[in-house]
């Protein structure tokens, strides 16, 4: 999604803004530009596609000036060309923007009306020409920016810079997260506080409505209503240095290899060594919990779904799950009393934030699962649990999905000991399991060139269908989305018992059927369901553990053996294969693995 940095100061910033622009690059975008205040004029230089073309232009023609806006665009009103790249400017403003101005149709309407011309298709053009307006009435520029955005409706962050004040920088928020910092003699904002992690570790978070003015060596932020505010500066504990893929060749497979650490860190925070829970205190009781809804998207709404399975089957607790843009219209009535989690990654996705705000408004308790703990899903929260996944670059998530599962199962066991649902012995071995899995991980992860060698076969596949039952079906969900979202493969994820429903008749000698099939009550069944695949010629990838592989009866394609486990923690073992199986398939595709095409890792707008 788009993303945006400014900065103010006494050095040139078009490079520093450039080095911003490539910390967001992981957020997705199709075109990318800089401008800059010199001479009392704006100097622009945009170009589509990845940063380097922007990096060339800037070679050829270099822009001065010490403050500027930059901006990575993910197209949503017009195609990513260069005309419709940010920022966006008239004679007297430029502008960056992220989110969707919903009412730009009516209001630029009313400013061509007036003479305004417009040079591109965007609703963010529309930004530049309303402050112009107001500009043009003989309003300064706060004043003018103030006016602004009174009249905008949707989502939005943005950077303003104004023609003849080469001391001021705008900022302002709506819908859309937007980070300040503060330098020494410097001032910056930026979509997060990764863009700014080499200029400043002294950050402060917009909150709803707010907008600031920044100078070299002030920041002025005002709240909706205009009036002058303090908002709290964290000291953010990103490193200077860009963060980078080490040894490896994509931040994905860094972030695979990653999660034994970050699992055992969430675990750390979460349990103690001798398999109890040391939860953060809730402000509800389980027990007089009634319900409890869950939502997210994409990754993070798997998450949700297996959780669903632990509430109800430890805890004993009802749940619902829900994708949060399908919960946001659905006007759901909510039970008195009821707890609603949200599960992101980046904690900005603008439909789990939208749910959440229509759970708030049905009484619920928020209870937020998020990776980023500034964020706003995190600040909306009744309460967060964070992951202690670390940031996550590669857009298709990995460790942020197996850290969102183990907050969750440490919640769900919480739950289930509040209820007296689970005797005192269980619930110690499913934690001991889950303090296992790290080095489980590890155990997978040494043997990937098994996994590498069999994605030479599925490269060519036209379809993959993913087969799982209980809580490896929403495994089997995720792992269809992976190889989707990286290797551009389509598959689909499918409740095993679905199967004869539907699926089966897709399946051919060229329908590779990933089955995800740990030991454990539905063994059988699933087995059971390899052998109708098989008996049609389909070719069956069995992800299971040796004595699972060793007695599904029927003629299997390849094998992908794991080490035993507590069925309740089989869901974190198992997520691991699918996710190497999507990745090495995208690498013999040859595919942008850490930026796939049309993806975005943060989705700030609906
Ligand atoms: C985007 C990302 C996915 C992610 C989803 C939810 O689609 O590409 O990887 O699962 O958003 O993001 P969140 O930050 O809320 O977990």
């Amino acid at each position: 999604m788009c993303g945006i940095v400014g900065m103010i100061g006494s050095r040139p910033v078009s490079p520093l803004l450039l080095d911003g622009l490539r910390r967001l690059e992981y957020r997705g975008y199709d075109s990318a530009g800089i401008a800059t205040l010199t001479n009392g004029v704006i100097d622009i230089r945009r170009a589509t596609g990845k940063l380097d073309q922007l990096a060339q232009r800037l070679v050829d023609q270099p822009l001065a000036g010490h403050v500027g806006i930059g901006h990575t665009r993910w197209a949503t009103h017009g195609k990513p060309t260069e005309a419709n790249a940010h920022p966006h400017a008239t004679a007297k403003v430029a502008v960056v923007h992220n989110g969707i101005i919903e009412n730009y149709r009516a209001l630029r309407t009313e400013l061509e009306a007036k003479g305004h011309a417009f040079a591109s298709e965007t609703d963010s053009e529309t930004i530049a020409h309303l402050i112009t307006d107001y500009l043009d009435q003989g309003l300064t520029p706060q004043q003018a920016t103030a006016a602004s955005l009174k009249r905008l409706e949707g989502a939005f962050a943005l950077g303003i810079v104004f023609v003849g004040h080469n001391d001021l920088l705008i900022g302002a928020r709506r819908g859309s997260p937007l980070a300040i910092g503060f330098g020494d003699g410097e001032a910056y904002l930026g979509s997060d506080a990764l863009a700014l992690a080499p200029l400043t570790n002294r950050i402060a978070y917009l909150e709803e409505g707010d907008w600031a003015e920044l100078y070299a060596g002030k920041i002025i932020i005002h709240d909706a209503a205009d009036k002058i505010v303090d908002r709290k500066i964290h000291i953010t504990a990103l490193s200077g240095a860009m963060i980078g893929k080490g040894q490896y060749r994509h931040f994905m497979l860094k972030e695979i290899f990653e999660q034994p650490a970050v699992i055992g860190d969430t675990l750390s925070a979460l349990t103690t060594p001798d398999d109890a829970l040391a939860m953060p205190p809730l402000p509800f009781d389980w027990k007089d919990v009634p319900r409890v809804t869950i939502v997210g998207c994409g990754t993070a709404c798997y998450a949700g779904v297996v959780a669903k399975y632990w509430f109800e089957q430890l805890a004993r607790l009802p749940v619902e799950v829900d994708i949060a843009s399908e919960f946001r219209y659905r006007e759901a009535p909510m039970q008195a009393g009821g707890v609603t989690i949200a599960v992101s990654q980046s904690g900005e996705t603008a439909d789990t934030l939208a749910a959440l705000h229509y759970a708030k408004s049905q009484g619920q308790k928020i209870l937020a699962v998020v990776n980023v703990p500034q964020s706003s899903i995190a600040r909306l929260a009744d309460v967060t649990v964070p992951t202690m996944a670390g940031p996550e670059i590669g857009v298709a998530s990995t460790k942020a999905f197996t850290t969102q599962l183990t907050v969750l199962l440490c919640l769900a066991l919480t739950a289930a000991q509040a209820r007296g649902a689970i005797d005192a012995a269980r619930a110690k071995a499913i934690l001991h399991a889950l303090r296992e899995i790290p080095a489980q991980i590890n155990a997978v992860l040494r043997d990937e060139h098994h996994i590498q060698e069999l994605a030479h076969h599925l490269a060519d596949a036209r379809d993959v269908l993913y087969l799982g039952r209980g809580l490896l079906y929403p495994i089997a969900m995720e792992g269809s989305l992976k190889l989707k979202e990286i290797s551009y493969i389509h598959a689909e994820g499918y409740p095993a018992g679905e199967l004869k429903h539907g699926p089966i008749a897709l399946i051919d000698e060229n329908m590779p059927v990933v089955v995800l099939a740990p030991g454990g009550a539905l063994y059988e069944k699933t087995a059971s369901n390899i052998q109708e695949v098989a008996a049609r010629g389909g070719k069956v990838i069995m992800i299971s553990d040796k004595s699972g592989i060793a007695h599904v009866g029927a003629k299997t394609f390849w094998n992908i053996a794991l080490p035993e486990t507590d069925a309740a923690v089989a869901p974190l073992l198992y997520s691991v294969p699918v996710q190497l199986l999507a990745y090495y398939t995208a690498i013999a595709k040859g595919t942008d693995v850490d930026q796939p095409r049309n993806l975005a890792k943060s989705v700030t707008v609906e």
